[in-house]
């Protein structure tokens, strides 16, 4: 099956009252026919449901979608993003253990990676996004990890793959690869080498902003030890929010397409905008990486971000006049939203940290949604005049 047919037609099977939509499989324990199927289940030496922290059908659903979009084996679903990002650094490491890490992460894994992992004596190094060589030096001899994200949240940069899975693979490290921005519609990091794909699947999986989900997809070897951590552990996603998450997931290709129109058309028109002095979208040619994302990226994706004339004051204002656009703190919505991260997520850190990360004064990030393109554009026209 084609992948626009497996996000429709990968289901749980069906009950004895042979419902065509997926029902909610709202327990938290399973019943067992008689005491030998319970020991058996118990000793794991048949396969079946426990308990809903282990497994659940609606989970399992949304993971075996998944996993057949991103080409990969096994997965393990979480209740947010960062319970995944979490999850697999405390699955996969011990004290000691250090990850080499492109430097524009999402703001709550730069915090996990430089505040929190130490506490347990797990390091990690920075690297500027595009500098490869700087990659390899950076990996010692107790670096079991190299963690991206391509495209980067705000930044949008962008990393070559296949270039860092074949410094991975020499030097015998995981290459784990933060997928939100692209889905799996887009781009598919295993498909260059990625050993580990994350998601924050409250972002275009959802693509309604409804519910928080992680997801954490691999090898079944890899994914046992994710699991042997996890079911003890608890980090894992209520059958509800996986069934919202996957019925989304029956229109994220045609979503995924739309949002990507949308946002190249509007990319293109900022671009031509007196008010604009740059704009940065993956497809389009004057992004600095645009070979490489066309190379991994089969659309641009809905985000696009743009420096507006002023700096931090104009940042602001752009904010306030916009009429349609929504203010919020999430992205991949059908509905289009603005942030301005200079005077908000990353107000507390000094200009020279953001520019660091790619964030200037007067940075804008659009996520682009799936209203019609002129109402998008008005409203962006005219909180930029
Ligand atoms: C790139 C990226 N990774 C991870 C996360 C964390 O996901 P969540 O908010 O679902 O915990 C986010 C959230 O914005 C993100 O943008």
């Amino acid at each position: 099956m084609r992948p626009e047919t497996q996000a429709i037609r990968l289901q749980t099977e069906r009950s004895q009252y042979k419902e065509h939509s997926v029902p909610l499989f709202l327990t938290s324990s399973y019943a067992f026919d008689d005491a030998e199927e319970m020991r058996a289940l118990f000793a794991e030496e048949i396969e079946g449901n426990i308990y809903s922290r282990y497994s659940n059908p609606n989970v399992q659903e949304l993971i075996d979608k998944m996993c057949a979009l991103e080409k990969s084996e096994d997965g393990w679903a979480t209740a947010s993003g960062m319970a995944a990002v979490y999850t697999v650094f405390a699955s996969l490491l011990s004290a000691g253990d250090h990850i080499v890490s492109c430097r524009s992460v999402f703001g709550s894994t730069h915090r996990l990676l430089t505040e929190f992992l130490p506490k347990w004596n797990i390091t990690s190094t920075y690297v500027d996004f595009d500098q490869y060589e700087l990659y390899e030096n950076a990996i010692q001899e107790n670096t079991k990890l190299l963690y991206i994200e391509t495209p980067s949240n705000p930044g949008l940069d962008i990393i070559d793959m296949e270039r860092l899975s074949n410094i991975c693979k020499k030097k015998n490290v995981l290459l784990i690869v933060d997928n939100c921005f692209a889905t799996p519609i887009l781009q598919q990091p295993v498909l260059f080498g990625a050993d580990i794909v994350i998601h924050s699947a409250t972002k275009y999986i959802d693509g309604q902003g409804r519910t928080l989900g992680g997801i954490i997809l691999s090898t079944k070897e890899i994914i046992s030890t994710v699991k042997g951590f996890a079911k003890q552990t608890g980090p894992c996603l209520s059958p509800f929010n996986a069934w919202i998450l996957s019925k989304s997931i029956e229109l994220l290709p045609l979503r995924m397409e739309k949002h990507s129109s949308n946002a190249l058309d509007i990319a293109k028109r900022l671009e031509v905008n007196g008010h604009v002095k740059w704009v940065k979208y993956p497809h389009l040619e004057s992004h600095p990486q645009y070979e490489i994302a066309k190379k991994q990226m089969k659309l641009g994706g809905g985000i696009v971000t743009f420096e507006i004339e002023g700096g931090l004051e104009a940042g602001r204002a752009f904010l306030d006049k916009l009429q349609m656009f929504s203010l919020t703190a999430n992205l991949g919505d059908t509905r289009s939203i603005a942030t301005h991260p200079a005077s908000t997520t990353h107000s507390k850190l000094t200009p020279e940290q953001r520019a660091e990360v790619g964030i200037s004064d007067g940075l804008i990030r659009l996520s682009i949604g799936l209203e019609h393109v002129e109402d998008i554009w008005e409203d962006v026209e005219q909180a930029l005049s």
